[in-house]
């Protein structure tokens, strides 16, 4: 090694190496491939030859103690042996040479008069003049961070100079040993508005979506926390992707693998493993245009592929064979000069790619709209920037086929999709487009019968050694009543791993009570928390009866349904068992002083819509017509995402309602949220539950209970109350004070103005929840008016009227009641 030294020292006579743990190369020294390096100030990061038999310049982390290679200078010219060297000219052009002197790889940048080159802490090799500031990117002639690998380190950029038309992107390393560049690349692109798009060749693969604000549209995920930041930049000279991080301790940098997949990865020192902290993409959903031209996919859907709104597929027998690719085309053709056209809120989407649409900063979201109305090409629209409180400002404008949408269950954005006024009272769910599809399928589901029977028992004797005493499988009966192409295969628990599960059904482990029983949380194992509802004995029906009714609530998935994991069913016992939410229920927020400020506006409208959706879907997109009965603020369920989830759906079916609209002998609710003609009459339909929904928007957006007692109107209750307001047009003073002002009241408006149209006296007069969903997403001052009410007093006509034919069993605030009317 040492005569090594000596050797090469003797035979370079002009240039010398740079002192060991030097972090400058100047022009009279050279860096050799024999061990010497260069390191910088802060001991970060390390220059020097790397590599087998084939040997490199590149960088490393010098406290990172599996060699990690974040940049590579002569990455397609590799020197065979180890009598490389690097040094930097007297004009300041890096220059890599092999044994005979031949220069393999030299940096361009304009003539230095007295350069240097410098390996700074953030792992950027820099040249510049021998006395300029090292920490001014401006006095740099060349910098590595302009010339990527496959790694972006904290403060370098992803993107483009325009001016120069530099293009900085990531291209993954072709093996383990060989950094030549491979198929695979992450690059920004500027045409429309931009985004960022992994490549393979010449194929885009996944798009990151256009910046929102606070993160990418395709990256629900994303988020600013105290270790790390982001930025997008976009003007006129550059657009680029950065991020930052704020602690030294936390190592992390972002590559593109050689499986073509974008990762961030944190270097975890204790187990000294590059940890994968997020990666892309994840899914089937994620790959560019999976379900082509205004097809949107749903991972948890399946098939995956729908069509939007208004939409209906291309090509019907490619789709019966999930071939996705020709996506979807209008039912009706938009009529742009007639001006009838409208549009639809698509909520919870990653907006559609943008590569040609066009953005404008300046624009609110009502402008964008009338420009969008204005512009006969333009056929959808969404706000570019969603950190602005309320529905965000600025305006993305499509004036394409909108392609590569796709739903998030968590993080997704609203798109307002134009349509033609006929298809504007359509179905607000790209499902029910989906179910129509799946009928056409029903043949191929039948044919996989054979293989999903073959399947669960697989399962079943899988389940079996965990603790679970079988499985329920749906009957081929159901599957063909079914129709949605899924097989459920529902796990029946043993009352044993319950009972250990809850402790023995402990005081601690109780969550509540509600109006069939008491509900306790359980531990199955170190992962999966559950609850437990334990129905109460008396007043279930027989075995196969309720068996029947399990698997047929078992069936409604929606994501804003609460997920039956499973039952238990042994001797007197009933149970139903949940996944369990950590955020409770909505009333343990909502009405509590001190934790209602978690409730900040767009979460209570999320909240709302999504109460919207899942009630629409129990009545009308799930193949059963469910219809709730007891919809309250304690039956919705808030995830820890504080999405919501509607709890004790079905229970009317499990404890013996009949589901048609009818007079009932058991009239099953809670006062407040009762409809006049159920409670009085018990006459139900899917219209009492619309009432109890709007009872529960007025709940929201005021942050009072119906039954609580107002001020300034002690005789009325909260549906009084805002009625008088609205009455008066001074709606707004219904609004919770504690939001404070930030957020845009024409929404709140919106909200109340259809709370009340729901809570209305008559039942004909009240929205279905499918134009409930539509209200919510479209322009206030377009819905009707709304009429008196029903149940404006505190004392409603029930808690009077104390009539001898009802037996009355709770009355308490918020309680769920159980009565039985003789007929
Ligand atoms: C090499 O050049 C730098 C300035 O260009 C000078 O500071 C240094 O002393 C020189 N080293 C030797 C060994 O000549
Ligand atoms: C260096 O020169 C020798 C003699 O001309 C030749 O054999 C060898 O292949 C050259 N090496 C490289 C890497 O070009
Ligand atoms: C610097 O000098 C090298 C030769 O030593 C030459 O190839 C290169 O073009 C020069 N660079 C500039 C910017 O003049
Ligand atoms: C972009 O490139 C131009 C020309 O090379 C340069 O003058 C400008 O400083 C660069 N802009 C940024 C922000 O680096
Ligand atoms: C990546 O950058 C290189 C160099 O600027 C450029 O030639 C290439 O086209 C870029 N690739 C993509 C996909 O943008
Ligand atoms: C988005 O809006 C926020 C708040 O007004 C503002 O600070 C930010 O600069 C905007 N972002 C963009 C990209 O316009
Ligand atoms: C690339 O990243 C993905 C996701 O983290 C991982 O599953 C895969 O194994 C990685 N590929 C390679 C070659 O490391
Ligand atoms: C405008 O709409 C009406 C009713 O839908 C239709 O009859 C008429 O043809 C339309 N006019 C144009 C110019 O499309
Ligand atoms: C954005 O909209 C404003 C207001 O209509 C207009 O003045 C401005 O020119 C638009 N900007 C661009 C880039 O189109
Ligand atoms: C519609 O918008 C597109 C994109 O901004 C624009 O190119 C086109 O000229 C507009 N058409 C009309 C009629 O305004």
């Amino acid at each position: 090694m040492t005569s090594r030294f000596f050797l090469v020292y003797l035979l370079s006579t002009t240039l010398i190496s740079p002192t060991t743990g030097a972090d400058i190369l100047s022009p009279n020294q050279s860096l050799t491939d024999d061990g010497q390096t260069l390191i910088s100030t802060g001991g970060t990061f390390q220059l020097g030859f790397f590599g087998s038999d084939k040997r490199y310049v590149g960088i490393w982390y010098s406290k990172v103690s599996v060699r990690t290679v974040v940049w590579v200078a002569n990455r397609r010219q590799p020197i065979t042996g180890t009598s490389g060297s690097l040094s930097i000219k007297t004009n300041g052009t890096l220059v890599i040479t092999d044994e005979n002197a031949t220069v393999v790889w030299y940096s361009s940048s304009r003539a230095l008069a007295n350069p240097v080159a410098q390996l700074l802490d953030n792992g950027n090799f820099v040249v510049r003049e021998s006395g300029s500031n090292s920490n001014d990117p401006n006095s740099f002639a060349w910098q590595s961070f302009d010339f990527p690998t496959d790694t972006l380190l904290p403060g370098m950029k992803l993107g483009w100079n325009l001016t120069s038309g530099l293009n900085r992107n990531l291209t993954a390393w072709t093996s383990d040993s060989d950094p030549a560049p491979s198929e695979y690349t992450m690059a920004v692109d500027v045409r429309g508005y931009p985004e960022i798009f992994l490549w393979s060749r010449s194929t885009r693969t996944w798009r990151t979506g256009p910046w929102n604000g606070l993160r990418f549209s395709g990256i629900p995920e994303m988020k600013t926390y105290d270790k790390l930041s982001f930025d997008f930049v976009v003007n006129r000279d550059e657009v680029f992707y950065s991020f930052y991080v704020h602690d030294a301790a936390f190592i992390t940098r972002l590559i593109v693998n050689q499986s073509g997949i974008t990762q961030r990865l944190v270097w975890i020192e204790q187990s000294k493993i590059w940890n994968a902290f997020w990666f892309a993409p994840k899914d089937q959903c994620d790959k560019v245009s999976q379900c082509g031209p205004n097809g949107v996919c749903d991972p948890n859907e399946s098939p995956i592929c729908g069509c939007l709104n208004g939409f209906r597929p291309k090509n019907p027998s490619n789709w019966a064979l999930r071939d996705a690719s020709d996506g979807c085309r209008r039912k009706t053709e938009l009529d742009c000069r007639n001006g009838t056209d409208g549009f639809v809120m698509v909520s919870g989407v990653k907006l559609p790619d943008t590569s040609s649409s066009v953005a404008n900063m300046s624009l609110s979201l009502e402008q964008c709209r009338t420009m969008c109305l204005t512009n006969c090409s333009c056929t959808a629209y969404a706000a570019a920037n969603i950190s602005v409180s309320g529905t965000g400002s600025g305006c993305i404008m499509w004036t394409t086929e909108l392609t590569d949408l796709r739903v998030y269950t968590n993080g997704g954005q609203d798109l307002y999709l134009r349509l033609a006024a006929a298809d504007l009272g359509s179905e607000s769910n790209p499902s029910h487009q989906r179910r129509i599809v799946v009928i056409i399928v029903v043949l191929a589901v039948m044919i996989t019968l054979l293989a999903s029977t073959a399947f669960c028992i697989r399962r079943r004797k899988k389940r079996r050694s965990t603790g679970m005493s079988g499985n329920i499988s749906f009957s081929e009966r159901y599957i063909n009543e079914g129709g949605e192409g899924k097989d459920i295969d529902l796990p029946l628990f043993d009352l044993g791993t319950i009972i250990d599960a809850t402790n023995n059904f402990s005081v601690h482990s109780k969550l509540g009570e509600g109006g069939f029983g008491p509900v306790y949380k359980g531990n199955l194992g170190e992962e999966q928390e559950i609850a437990v509802k334990r129905l109460s004995k008396t007043s279930v029906q027989g075995l196969d009866e309720f068996k029947n009714e399990v698997m047929l609530i078992a069936k409604l998935q929606h994501r804003n349904l609460v997920r039956l994991l499973g039952c238990c069913i042994q001797d007197e016992e009933r149970m139903l068992i949940y996944e369990y939410m950590p955020n409770r229920s909505l009333d343990a927020i909502l009405f509590d002083k001190a934790k209602v400020g978690l409730l900040d506006w767009r979460t209570r409208y999320n909240i709302i819509v999504g109460i919207a959706r899942g009630l629409l879907y129990l009545h009308q997109d799930s193949r059963f017509r469910i219809i709730h009965r007891d919809m309250k603020a304690g039956n919705i369920l808030l995830d820890k995402d504080m999405c919501p989830k509607i709890s004790d759906f079905g229970m009317a079916r499990i404890f013996g309602g009949d589901e048609t609209e009818a007079n009932t002998r058991r009239v099953v609710g809670t006062y407040g949220y009762m409809s006049p003609e159920y409670a009085m009459d018990g006459i139900f339909s899917v219209k009492s539950d619309v009432f109890s929904f709007g009872v529960l928007v007025l709940e929201i957006v005021s942050g009072k209970r119906n039954r609580g007692v107002y001020h300034s109107a002690p005789q009325l209750n909260l549906l009084g109350y805002a009625w008088s307001l609205w009455k008066e047009g001074r709606t707004s003073e219904l609004v919770d004070e504690s939001m404070g002002d930030s957020f845009p009241m024409a929404e709140a408006l919106r909200c109340i103005k259809v709370g009340l149209l729901c809570v209305q006296d008559r039942p004909e007069h009240r929205p279905t929840m499918a134009s409930a969903v539509l209200m919510l997403g479209s322009d206030g001052a377009l819905l009707p008016q709304p009429t008196q009410p029903g149940f404006v007093a505190t004392k409603g006509p029930l808690e009077s009227d104390s009539s001898a034919s009802k037996q009355d069993s709770v009355s308490v605030n918020d309680i769920s009641i159980t009565m039985v009317e003789g007929r």
